[in-house]
């Protein structure tokens, strides 16, 4: 079995916020862990599809809110790839209900090029713009508080 890199953190994938960077590195965590319960022949990935649905579900909202105060440009896109992302999570639950063999293997090089790609491209790009927009990241800051009081919650028996 060929061995799965790692995710690393990187300063270039920030979005200038403490905020959301602690999001995108507890993602990082979560899949690391996933690559090794998947090379150490766990097969409990239901759990992990779980997880991440729990993580991401608050992640996308705090992005969501954040690109929503900001008026920032590129938001639609941001929304279209979190939904892709979300329906491929569907997928996978579906695969581990039908005790998917490959489905450790599926979701560690999916969820690694997902991280890599939106994460270091499209992520990266709105911290860019808030460090354009200095303003903006005050104004996500005064509404920080709030984004807790509105949880988005989805629900997954098990
Ligand atoms: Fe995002």
């Amino acid at each position: 079995m060929d061995k799965i890199s790692r995710l690393v953190w990187s300063p270039e994938y920030s979005m200038k916020m403490d905020l959301l960077d602690s999001q995108n590195r507890k993602l990082f965590g979560l899949i690391n862990h996933h690559i090794d319960l998947y090379e150490i022949g766990s097969g409990d990935y239901f759990r992990v599809i779980r997880y991440l649905v729990d993580h991401l579900s608050n992640q996308f909202h705090k992005e969501h809110m954040s690109m929503m105060i900001a008026r920032y440009p590129g938001l639609l896109k941001h929304l279209r790839e979190h939904q892709i992302f979300t329906v491929k999570m569907e997928e996978f639950l579906e695969d581990s209900l039908r005790g998917e063999k490959q489905l450790g293997h599926k979701m560690a090089l999916f969820l690694t090029a997902w991280a890599a790609d939106h994460v270091a491209v499209l992520d990266a790009h709105f911290g860019e713009y808030l460090l354009n927009h200095p303003e903006k990241r005050e104004e996500i800051k005064k509404h920080n508080n709030d984004f807790e009081k509105q949880p988005f919650l989805y629900v997954v028996n098990g």
